[in-house]
């Protein structure tokens, strides 16, 4: 009994007494402060305009191309006028659009279709996260699912051999997802329409 008395005597003196804190302590320990909350707010937007920035080349992650009529983007820009379309591309001719050229498109092929995506030059242009994909054909690389991040890390590839159905499948969809956002202004060699 009074050994205790002794104990719960000494854990009294060991802890602080309330008292002790003062009242910036104890607001620190339970309160947020409105200014807090928009300090987190602002500190998330400019998190986010910044990831933007790096992942689409722009801070509106391109909100408003993307959001304009679906039926302009696949129209060939003025670069293109004046010349029969498709145009078939050599391998080596579509190295030469990769964006390092001045007033030159940048060119991305899929599954033999080239598509022009100059419009997105700041995600497949010389500084962009997607530059690999550019003035080549790398069909492969789409077959994997985004978040492995293998597509973009293993040497480009256009053969699908060896693909399972589901992976086929990934490719035909990003196929599908070029055609109805870029112009497709031709084709590769060897991959006639
Ligand atoms: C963790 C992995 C990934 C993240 C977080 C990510 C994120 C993004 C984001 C935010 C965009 C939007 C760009 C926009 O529409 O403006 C995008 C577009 C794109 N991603 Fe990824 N991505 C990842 C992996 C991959 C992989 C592995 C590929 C491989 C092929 C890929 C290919 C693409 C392509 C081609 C676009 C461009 C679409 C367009 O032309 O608008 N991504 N990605």
């Amino acid at each position: 009994m009074l050994r205790e008395r002794r104990k719960a005597d000494r854990s009294a003196k060991t802890r602080p007494e309330p008292e002790s804190l003062d009242e910036d302590d104890r607001n620190a320990r339970t309160h947020f402060t409105l200014l807090d909350v928009l300090r987190m707010v602002g500190g998330l937007v400019i998190l986010g305009l910044l990831t933007g920035k790096f992942m689409t080349g722009s801070v509106t992650w391109d909100y408003w191309t993307k959001s304009s009529p679906v039926g302009d983007l696949t129209i060939p820009s003025a670069y293109w006028s004046g010349q029969e379309l498709p145009l078939a591309f050599s391998l080596e001719q579509l190295h030469e659009f990769d964006g390092s050229r001045p007033k030159t498109p940048v060119l991305l092929a899929i599954q033999g279709q080239v598509f022009d995506v100059s419009r997105k030059s700041g995600l497949y242009g010389p500084r962009g996260p997607y530059h690999r994909l550019a003035a080549t054909d790398c069909s492969r690389a789409f077959s994997y699912r985004l978040w492995s991040m293998q597509g973009l890390r293993e040497p480009c590839s256009s053969d699908l051999n060896g693909l399972s159905d589901s992976a086929r499948q990934r490719v035909a969809e990003w196929t599908e997802f070029f055609q109805t956002r870029y112009p497709c202004v031709g084709y590769l060699t060897g991959s006639e329409p």
